[in-house]
């Protein structure tokens, strides 16, 4: 996969691109991931990339020509399909079945928004779907694009070590994650429950089964309905 971000903060990024899983991911060759700059591709001698909104009001509006530049340049470096999402709080509510469908493309291209506002043509006739990561206003999409790369770059095959650690994790069949315990069984005193220590492997996943229905019930019934 690769994932190309359009970003006026480009060293926002490193800090998630630069550590951990998604580093190794792209070691590994499971993901290229480009930032870029937004202000080279503007036409202005000042390379400013925003400007008043018409009909007046606060704030600047990231411009239409900078970012369909951004977007023009990248798809000429790119091979095949790509897939063009703007980042804002307008946008469709990501969540894991977002994070899964995207992590099956080839070629993603994050744009990130101001909380000001974007050229509605973006909007129309560039970006093929907006996402939002909740109801709440960030001072820009660049947050929301580190979300997006996470969640979906560790569902790539192979970026995760263990393969069952993606079976049975929270929201994988609208479920939330059973409770988890480790070394020592007992610990103050408190202890693991003992199904868990039984080693009957079949009696430990009915009990994982019912205890994330609970969790789900009583913390997300709205998952249940799905
Ligand atoms: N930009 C500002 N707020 C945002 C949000 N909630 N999701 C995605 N992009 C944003």
């Amino acid at each position: 996969m690769r994932i190309d971000i359009i970003t006026i903060f480009p060293g926002m990024f490193s800090a998630v691109l630069d550590e951990s899983i998604i580093k190794r991911a792209q070691q590994k060759g499971k993901v290229d991931i480009f930032v870029h700059d937004l202000r080279p591709y503007s036409l202005d001698k000042h390379h400013k990339v925003d400007d008043r909104p018409f009909g007046g009001g606060s704030g600047m509006i990231l411009q239409a020509e900078p970012i369909f530049r951004a977007v023009a340049a990248i798809k000429r470096k790119i091979k095949g399909r790509s897939r063009v999402i703007l980042l804002c709080p307008q946008g469709k509510s990501f969540n894991h079945a977002c994070a899964r469908r995207l992590s099956k493309c080839s070629n993603l291209i994050f744009i990130c928004g101001r909380y000001e506002g974007v050229d509605e043509r973006v909007r129309q006739y560039l970006a093929d779907e907006e996402l939002s990561i909740g109801d709440y206003v960030l001072t820009g999409g660049e947050l929301a694009a580190m979300v997006l790369v996470d969640s979906i770059v560790r569902l790539i095959p192979g970026v995760l070590g263990d393969k069952n650690s993606l079976n049975f994790e929270s929201f994988e069949g609208n479920l939330l994650e059973y409770p988890q315990y480790s070394r020592p069984a007992k610990f103050r005193k408190w202890s693991v429950p003992e199904v868990l220590v039984s080693g009957a492997h079949d009696k430990i996943s009915a009990w994982r089964k019912a205890e994330a229905l609970k969790r789900t019930r009583q913390r997300r019934p709205d998952l249940l309905k799905k």
